[in-house]
């Protein structure tokens, strides 16, 4: 973390560490589904070394910005940055050794779109690495709703966490390995039903966030194509 410029991990907004358990080796391919404020195109910057190449992807040009200065501030060369949408990805077949993602797929309306997508830009053999929120069961249809309000919460869209990764093998990838599930907090979950900022995203009522306590994870795992 202390190699980390300030502005990355002030605008990191994850819920795991995709780079902690990708395999990234030196002189790899990597894209970032998501990368926001750019925390882990730095840590996957600085794995893969000189030799390797990092692709941030985010729809939002105002994160881009952000990550652009903070890649510059890191001094990383390995690092690229485009806009685009994760459910329809700007980059060639098959030229990535893994995808990583943090945090990301659970706002996406298309999650099967996006697991094609990590599919087509992947290597044979090659991996994801994706940190997600889930849930452990289905949220009565009225308090999704509510929570489809606040999107940016990460609770409207995230699905329940046997179907989603069920989706992901049936896109093609093989090899699940769950490495962390983590039930969060109540504190986590009003954190993160407040995300990006409670200026951004209201806060749910407080009754609907004490119905799902002990309901929703942050899940990370592995997979390979
Ligand atoms: C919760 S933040 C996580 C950012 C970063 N991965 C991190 O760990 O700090 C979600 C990011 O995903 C981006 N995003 C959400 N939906 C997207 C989509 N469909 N296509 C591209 N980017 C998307 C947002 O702009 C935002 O930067």
């Amino acid at each position: 973390m202390a190699s980390i410029p300030p502005l990355a991990l002030a605008l990191s907004r994850g819920c795991g560490n995709p780079t902690s358990f990708a395999r990234l080796q030196e002189g790899e391919t990597v894209a970032d589904l998501g990368c926001g404020g750019g925390i882990d195109l730095i840590l996957a910057g600085r794995r893969v070394g000189p030799g390797g190449r990092v692709l941030g992807v985010d729809f939002a040009p105002e994160m881009l910005e952000r990550a652009r200065l903070c890649v510059e501030e890191s001094g990383l060369e390995n690092v690229e940055l485009a806009p685009g949408n994760v459910e329809s990805l700007p980059l060639p077949n098959g030229g990535a050794d893994a995808v990583i993602s943090n945090c990301v797929i659970n706002l996406v309306p298309d999650k099967e779109a996006v697991y094609r997508e990590a599919f087509r830009v992947l290597r044979p053999g090659g991996r994801i690495a994706i940190s997600d929120i889930v849930t452990s069961c289905q949220l009565e249809p009225d308090l999704r709703t509510r929570f489809q309000g606040t999107w940016a919460g990460c609770l409207g869209g995230a699905m329940e966490e046997g179907p989603y990764l069920g989706l992901i093998q049936a896109t093609g990838f093989g090899d699940m390995e769950i490495i962390a599930r983590h039930v969060l907090s109540p504190e986590e979950l009003q954190g993160m039903a407040q995300c990006p900022g409670s200026d951004f995203t209201p806060s749910p009522l407080p009754e609907d966030l004490a119905a799902v306590v002990g309901k929703v994870l942050s899940i990370k795992f592995r997979a390979t194509r």
